[in-house]
């Protein structure tokens, strides 16, 4: 099949043109999507239009599903599917509250947080809600030396809601909070795959720094976290109907955006992906 890779931005996206995910595609086609995936960490697949199962099969082209814990946004008769829709979401001071608006990486707080993330698109507004992500390996290699030394061997307690998070996250039932861990993280991690170093951050649910006060921990955060989310490190997405954009969590942090109309339908499908405990770096 002649599909084409075409960078979008200077350090992370890709964009895949002339490949149909609703067909099982040849281990060569799977080698070399997860060999620009592995570079590239967001991949957007334009022009899909997939069933449920078909989404569920091309993400598992990247690797296993992940059992979601919050079952109430999952599709009833397609469990592997998750959703995110705008009519799921409260409305405060007349603007959409969306999950996600502050750059994350997926259930940080996991032991083994979901390797990866994907979304395809089945309803869009006029404009608006597009997903930024930021490229945090990128964001570690610029760092001066000596901090990379200071930070490197630091962890961090990742929890389900940080006493400095800068967004509410969604309220859970108690049955439901019981379930949530607590995670101690790397804050500089190593790339399974790529071998590649990347930071590690996550201000909605790092708990300070292990061994540091926690002004300096969360000084240290706030610094990293400035620091990734320059506008250098970015690719912005504009979502196109029947994209489906895979990214991997170790290597960019991602955010929403909640510009857009109330009134008008954003439907997307999600689906995220197993991993693996993160491992540290030594320099
Ligand atoms: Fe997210």
């Amino acid at each position: 099949m002649d599909f084409k890779i075409k960078p979008l931005s200077h350090y992370v996206g890709a964009e895949v043109t002339g490949l149909d995910l609703s067909k099982p595609v040849s281990a060569e086609v799977k080698a070399a999507i997860i060999s620009a995936w592995t570079e590239h960490a967001v991949l957007v697949f334009r022009d899909q239009a997939l069933t449920p199962p078909q989404f569920a099969e091309a993400a598992e082209i990247f690797g296993d599903i992940m059992q979601q814990q919050l079952t109430k946004f999952l599709l009833p008769d397609h469990p592997k599917v998750g959703t995110i829709s705008s009519r799921d979401l409260p409305i405060v001071d007349g603007k959409l509250h969306v999950r996600g608006e502050n750059y994350h990486t997926d259930h940080s707080n996991y032991a083994e947080p979901p390797k990866a993330t994907t979304l395809h698109a089945i309803a869009l507004p006029d404009q608006g809600g597009d997903t930024q992500f930021v490229d945090v390996r990128a964001a570690f290699d610029d760092l001066p030396e000596d901090v990379k030394r200071k930070i490197v061997s630091l962890r961090a307690p990742h929890v389900y809601e940080s006493s400095q998070s800068p967004r509410k996250m969604m309220a859970l039932s108690d049955d439901e909070r019981a379930k949530i861990p607590v995670s101690l993280q790397p804050l500089v991690i190593r790339h399974p795959v790529s071998g590649r170093a990347a930071l590690y951050l996550n201000t909605g649910r790092m708990e300070g720094v292990e061994g540091l006060s926690s002004d300096e921990g969360f000084a240290l955060i706030d610094e990293l976290f400035a620091h990734a989310t320059q506008s250098k490190y970015e690719y912005r997405h504009k979502w196109l109907a029947g994209d489906m954009v895979i990214w991997d969590n170790r290597s960019v942090m991602h955010q929403a955006n909640a510009d857009y109309d109330p009134a008008q339908y954003r439907y997307l499908y999600r689906i995220m992906l197993n991993g693996a405990p993160l491992q540290p770096v030594s320099l």
